[in-house]
């Protein structure tokens, strides 16, 4: 077995970020891999992109499972059975149990698209161009009971702007989901991130420097 960190990531749909983490693990250096992906929809396009990168696939169907529970608990068996380390939720639309976010707590992350606490939920993309921000973005942090609440691991920020729509908006914001999701897995297996109470610590070299300003309007 690698000393890799082995990831499992939990899916219901298109899979970009999925994508991105595949894309990042591919890299010789990069000091985690996908040892499984779940799925709670067996159409989902993330499956074949694991497919296609020969990651194990599970599909656990939600519609197969009266109670909250036994559906969890199938997750986290498929999760241990694949000796995951890390789980990383991406995309993945189903409510966990206290019990499954006590189980992996701090060792189960998510991406949100827009930067928390502001905008949790759905439909975010429509409400920040509703509410009239100027900014927006994503965040990834560690998975608590209450959701889209959690240690908040990064963030980056993108201009809300005046001629966007949800879709414009979502694409900017996912293009840098896209980079910060493996950057904290990488920090993650690097063993830098200290969760602290609410905040956490990442020590070492930072993160780029672009992610921490302001962009610039085009
Ligand atoms: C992303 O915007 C992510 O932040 C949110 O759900 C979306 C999933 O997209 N949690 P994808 O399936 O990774 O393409």
């Amino acid at each position: 077995m690698s000393d890799k960190l082995r990831l499992g990531v939990l899916i219901s749909g298109r899979g970009s970020n999925l994508q991105a983490l595949i894309d990042a693990c591919r890299e010789l250096t990069f000091p985690a891999e996908i040892v499984i992906v779940i799925s709670n929809t067996p159409d989902a396009l993330g499956l074949e992109r694991a497919r296609h990168a020969d990651i194990p696939c599970v599909v656990v169907n939600h519609k197969d499972y009266d109670h909250r529970a036994p559906f969890d608990s199938e997750m986290t068996r498929a999760l241990d059975e694949a000796k995951v380390q890390l789980v990383c939720l991406a995309g993945f639309m189903r409510l966990l149990s206290e019990t499954f976010v006590e189980y992996w707590r701090d060792r189960l992350i998510n991406i949100h698209p827009s930067l928390l606490p502001a905008f949790k939920g759905l439909n975010v993309q429509s409400r920040v161009i509703e509410a009239g921000t100027r900014f927006s973005g994503c965040t990834v942090h560690y998975v608590r009971h209450e959701m889209d609440v959690g240690p908040i691991i990064a963030q980056a920020v993108v201009p809300v702007h005046n001629a966007d729509d949800p879709d414009t908006l979502s694409t900017r914001i996912l293009e840098q989901e896209h980079r910060i999701y493996p950057i904290v897995v990488r920090w993650i297996a690097e063993n830098r991130v200290r969760i602290e109470g609410a905040r956490v610590i990442v020590s070492g070299p930072g993160p780029p420097k672009e992610m921490l300003l302001n962009p610039t309007p085009k």
